[in-house]
């Protein structure tokens, strides 16, 4: 399967109408976990990144709610790179893939919904060791 279909693009409903938009996310109907966390990050620019781990045990789906963002989305083999730039939209990142959240407009606020509660342990923080990882989990 190749990296895209991997991290798909979700595509939120708009239940909005004139006074206004609304999107709502259900876990279960949309999204391919049940959600156990969210968190946001904001106040981060241009010259930031972030991320830069892949996890263990967790899944998320990441949306700008606000303003717009790019994440780069690596296996270690094929790397795609998503610009995040509608509240309607999000990417699922599945477990043990690499990512790093970067080019943020100021007034962005990236939404994530997590699969998990919060474990530091379950962080790979070291892209060189998260390339061993993969490399002997496809022998
Ligand atoms: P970090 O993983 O570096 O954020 P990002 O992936 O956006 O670059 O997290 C920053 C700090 O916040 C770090 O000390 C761990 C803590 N943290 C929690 O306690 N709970 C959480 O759910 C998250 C995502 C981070």
């Amino acid at each position: 399967m190749s990296l895209k279909d991997k991290c798909p693009i979700i595509e939120f409903s708009d239940l909005g109408d004139e006074r206004g938009k609304l999107v709502v996310i259900e876990g279960g109907t949309g999204i391919p976990f049940d959600i156990e966390r969210v968190f946001y990050i904001y106040g981060s620019d241009a010259t930031v990144v972030r991320g830069e781990h892949a996890n263990r045990e967790s899944e998320f789906v990441l949306i700008n709610v606000a303003g717009t963002s790019k994440v780069r989305i690596t296996d270690g083999d094929e790397e795609i790179i998503v610009e995040l730039n509608k509240p309607m939209m999000g990417v699922y990142i599945p477990k043990m893939i690499w990512k790093d959240m970067y080019d943020f407009s100021e007034d962005s606020v990236l939404l994530v919904l997590a699969s998990t509660h919060y474990d530091g342990k379950e962080y790979i923080r070291d892209y060189a060791e998260y390339l061993e990882i993969m490399r002997k989990n496809n022998e």
